[in-house]
């Protein structure tokens, strides 16, 4: 497969066509950004390890008949994903509060939901990637309300399976942002799954191994997302 021209770059990612029209190639970057773009710095081998960690859980996930953009990993930092329309939607599912959620309810982080609870943002940084709820998404067109059943139902089941893999490793999922698409008429999982879009946090320490590292400026950015692909890959 021949990389073609860049189509979109990102924040985190750089997106190119490739000679097949159905692929494309993802490159995931070192860069960091956080707070809506207002820090920026560099992870040095996040890209390598969200690329590898992606494509693992997303492999994980087809094996348990969730549908995904992954094709196959190319190589340390790139991935062919197919051809989605990208639902300009933000799904963050919560399992124990934290983040904004611990803010905005006033709720101390660490404490555990009696229910999951999901939240949808509308994706558009000039507007800060406000919450939304599913009249909204109806009423401005953002997606269909079957889509957003299926994409509630997949959210849930993606959850749960995660949580046990995660769990398995000694890892708590305490939180995640996914983002669906289009593909052939069908909802399918895109983006990423990794340390930049989960929280994660060990489950005897509760040591966060996640983004927040760099949010929060604690330290050991590196060795947190390379613990979680060590884990992960044993
Ligand atoms: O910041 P907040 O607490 O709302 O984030 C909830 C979850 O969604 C976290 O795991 C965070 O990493 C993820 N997230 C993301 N991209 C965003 C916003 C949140 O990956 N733009």
């Amino acid at each position: 497969m021949k990389k073609l021209d860049m189509l979109y770059e990102g924040k985190a990612k750089k997106v190119y066509k490739t000679d097949d029209s159905n692929a494309y190639i993802i490159e995931y970057k070192d860069d960091a950004t956080a707070f809506n773009g207002e820090k920026k710095g560099t992870i040095l081998q996040k890209g390598v390890i969200n690329n590898k960690m992606s494509a693992l859980l997303f492999k994980v996930l087809e094996e348990r008949d969730i549908p995904t953009h992954f094709i196959e990993l190319l190589n340390d930092r790139e991935m062919i994903v197919k051809d989605v329309d990208i639902l300009p939607l933000e799904v963050i599912v919560r399992n124990v509060a934290a983040g904004s959620l611990a803010k905005r309810l006033g709720l101390e982080e660490g404490t555990k939901m009696k229910n999951t609870v999901l939240e949808f943002c509308y994706k558009d940084d000039d507007l800060g990637d406000p919450m939304i709820n599913e009249y909204h998404i109806e009423a401005i067109d953002l997606a269909t309300p079957n889509q957003v059943e299926k994409i509630k139902n997949y959210a849930f089941k993606i959850n749960e399976i995660l949580t046990k893999y995660f769990g398995e490793k000694n890892i708590d999922l305490i939180d995640f942002k996914l983002e669906f698409g289009i593909h052939k008429g069908e909802v399918i999982l895109a983006d990423e799954i990794s340390p930049d879009t989960c929280r994660l946090w060990d489950k005897n320490s509760k040591e966060k191994l996640d983004k927040d590292r760099f949010r929060r400026d604690l330290g050991n950015v590196e060795d947190a997302y390379k613990e979680v692909l060590g884990r992960l890959n044993n």
